[in-house]
């Protein structure tokens, strides 16, 4: 691998952000579990080391530790939030539970002169997130910023080259945050340059060629962002022995299939095999109604066919995303929720073991891979649409999942999106759909008393999905897709609008 800044993962939710942030100036950087062995990490020969923030306490009994060797390794450490607790504990200082919670914005106050906060102003914002502080650093170290409070918010030995920040440099709250990163990976590890998405691209095709010249390479596609640049990747090294396989599971949108054939054979020129397996989507979830069991189901029948339909082929190219390879890393770190991904089933695990399996995005952030999808020219329109997820209208349904309700939610659905596209909103959502609620309501239509469907809009704002904001529609777009809804589609006789964000609420009603 590259050279590059080690985090060890102590569970906190801005682990990967701190990966993002030092990516972004350049340098490679890698997540590890906080338990990684000490020679493995040396092998690494990484630049620096940080030790991310967690939701554990220090003062707990069997709180995750580094062992101390690391700290013999003679390599900078950077020690964020909980990161600076260990430092401190392990190092010989005191760590206190507060009497009060710093959560939130707190202020920078600059008390001594750090290589750490070269051109970072005196009283900038930041982003505090913890219950315990330090209030006796270890021998050989020195405070060198407070809060106005007068707590302890970062500290240094600079012989030894250890830095801890109480608070999280890599989100955006913290002002001067991407200044402070950036002094510890250049000024302070004296990392190079080595990370940019025009090498990945250029090195990725080289492999692959490398790799897999003249042999037949499956990818599955869905027209979404990561399977579409990964078979245009690929197609750009290995031209026409590229196969993408289109699986269509009857939960898609109004013309969706059509439109993403189109895409992927019109636009982008791949060589797409289209299989229609609606039939058997639909017959597997037959009077299901719980939101679980149709997602078990609909990613069942999805392995089933897709790798029935895998005949003749050499190598299968997964767009698996560094996330995901986090998440199921066989060392489990705090924060690696259990779960199995679709690309982690059987069926590829043994594909796996026998060489076939490769996954070029494995080590790529979802942003990374957008990075690689503008320099490979795949357009805007394919690049900007909405997210859509994978067991589709099916946990847009709710109740059972009929070709009835499907019609009828994929109309409500279209009209939607078709208002937002007319009004210019489409791009300023991050996502935005229909969904079928599983009551009916009373209605006056015409001169008859009716007892219909009720359809709800939802559109929100995001950055990445894991919060998000209700868009506030204009009202004049949303009575357009409310009466247009109601006008063209017999079975519905109520609109309603979620104005709910996400927490409390998730994106999807499920
Ligand atoms: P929630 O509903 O959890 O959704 O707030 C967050 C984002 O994830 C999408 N989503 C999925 N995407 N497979 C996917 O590929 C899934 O099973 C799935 N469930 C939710 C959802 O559309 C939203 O963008």
């Amino acid at each position: 691998m590259k050279r590059g800044i080690i985090i060890l993962d102590f569970g906190s939710q801005y682990t990967q952000l701190i990966a993002r942030r030092i990516r972004e100036l350049g340098v490679y950087s890698e997540i590890y579990p906080y338990s990684m062995d000490i020679n493995s990490l040396r092998e690494l020969e990484p630049y620096g080391i940080i030790l991310s923030g967690g939701p554990s306490s220090v003062l707990d009994e069997g709180a995750p530790l580094v062992m101390p060797e690391l700290f013999e390794a003679g390599v900078p450490i950077l020690g964020v939030c909980y990161g600076m607790q260990i430092m401190a504990k392990l190092l010989g200082g005191i760590v206190e539970r507060s009497a009060h919670r710093e959560y939130g914005k707190s202020v920078l106050n600059l008390v001594k002169p750090s290589p750490l906060f070269e051109n970072v102003k005196d009283g900038s914002v930041i982003w505090m997130s913890h219950g315990d502080s330090v209030i006796k650093i270890p021998d050989g170290f020195q405070i060198t910023g407070k809060t106005f409070e007068g707590f302890i918010t970062s500290i240094e030995n600079l012989s030894r080259r250890f830095f801890a920040v109480q608070f999280h440099p890599e989100v955006a709250h913290s002002i001067e945050g991407r200044k402070i990163i950036s002094n510890f990976i250049f000024n302070i590890c004296r990392s190079s340059v080595n990370w940019n998405m025009q090498d990945f691209v250029s090195n990725q095709i080289k492999l692959l060629q490398e790799k897999c010249w003249g042999k037949k390479i499956v990818i599955g596609v869905s027209g979404g962002v990561d399977s579409t640049t990964l078979a245009v990747l690929a197609r750009k090294a290995m031209g026409d022995n590229v196969k993408s396989i289109f699986v269509n599971n009857g939960l898609l949108r109004l013309n969706e299939h059509e439109e993403v054939l189109k895409n992927l054979r019109d636009k982008l020129g791949l060589n797409v095999e289209y299989s229609d397996a609606s039939e058997i989507f639909l017959k597997n979830l037959k009077g299901i109604e719980s939101p679980e069991e149709k997602r078990k189901i609909v990613g069942k029948t999805f392995i089933d066919v897709f790798y029935k339909s895998l005949k003749d082929f050499d190598f299968l190219l997964q767009g698996t995303l560094y996330p995901d390879v986090i998440e199921s890393n066989p060392v489990k770190g705090p924060s690696q929720t259990i779960k199995t991904h679709h690309n982690r089933v059987p069926e590829v695990l043994k594909l796996e073991k026998e060489g076939k399996i490769i996954e070029p995005f494995r080590f790529l952030f979802k942003d990374e891979v957008r990075e690689v999808a503008r320099i490979l020219h795949i357009p805007d329109d394919i690049l900007g649409r909405h997210p859509f997820p994978g067991p589709g209208l099916a946990v847009r349904i709710l109740g059972d999942v009929t070709r009835e309700k499907l019609e009828i939610l994929r109309k409500a659905d279209d009209i939607f999106i078709n208002e937002l596209k007319k009004s210019s909103w489409y791009d300023k959502t991050w996502q935005a759909f229909a969904v079928f609620l599983p009551v009916r309501s009373v209605g006056v239509m015409g001169d008859e008393r009716a007892y219909g469907h009720v359809i709800a809009l939802r559109a929100i704002e995001s950055f990445d999905g894991m919060t998000a904001n209700w868009s506030h529609l204009p009202y004049e777009v949303l009575d357009e897709a409310a009466n247009k809804i109601i006008r063209q589609i017999r079975e519905v006789n109520r609109v309603v609008f979620d104005i709910t964000s996400k927490p409390p609420a998730t994106i999807e009603w499920e």
